[in-house]
């Protein structure tokens, strides 16, 4: 592919919603980034509504089909892209339950990923302290978060429209500085 860049091949990032809200304000700035994606870098999904509660029992008896393919997703993906609402300070069960599941030996995927976090809220203060947790976990999952820009999306209900589409354009342009910023990132990391 050819862009302002160079010829490097697209940098494929795998973008993971922790919402599951049909009216996710965090699913909408997940489609925002896709509608917004620079040259030499493509965004695709991963739901997952179907990873089940973390049991090391279930776990003994072989990995759950929706957490092969998350694992399968993860190791095909350049890079990730977590775009999560905040629950109680922190990050919601749902998200952190897909990362543990995914993260068990052997051979966890999430090592050497270069990785950018957004988040949505109604409220002021825009996911930061669930980014703030949710880089903690993925440190300690030796990946390799993108530092700035942060994109944290507050007051959420004036910045998107009924349709679910981002309309406030200074979030839009943090969103495109952020995955500029998660391209160049990854093809330093990679040589991509
Ligand atoms: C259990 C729970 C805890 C929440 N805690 C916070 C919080 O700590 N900070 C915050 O900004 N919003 C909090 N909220 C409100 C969410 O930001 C709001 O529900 C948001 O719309 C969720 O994201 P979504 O639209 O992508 O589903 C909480 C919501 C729930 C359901």
């Amino acid at each position: 592919m050819s862009d302002a860049v160079g010829t490097a091949a697209a940098v494929k990032v795998l973008g993971i919603c922790g919402s599951l809200r049909k009216g996710s304000y965090n699913a909408a700035a997940l489609r925002a980034a896709q509608e917004l994606a620079p040259d030499g870098l493509t965004i695709e999904t991963f739901d997952i509504a179907p990873i089940p509660i973390y049991n090391e029992d279930v776990r003994a008896e072989g990995l759950p089909p929706a957490v092969e393919q998350f694992r399968e997703r993860i190791r095909a993906a350049d890079a990730l892209l977590f775009v999560t609402p905040e629950y109680n300070y922190s990050v919601p069960g749902v998200l952190k339950n897909a990362i543990d599941w995914a993260s068990r030996p052997p051979e966890q995927p999430f090592a050497g990923k270069p990785v950018a976090i957004m988040g949505a809220t109604p409220s002021v203060l825009g996911t930061a302290r669930a980014q703030y947790h949710l880089r903690q976990i993925l440190v300690f999952l030796d990946m390799h978060p993108i530092n700035k820009p942060e994109v944290m999306i507050a007051a959420a209900s004036g910045k998107f429209d009924a349709a679910g589409r981002l309309t406030d354009e200074t979030t839009r342009d943090f969103v495109r500085q952020l995955l500029t910023a998660l391209r160049d990132w990854t093809r330093r990391l990679t040589a991509k």
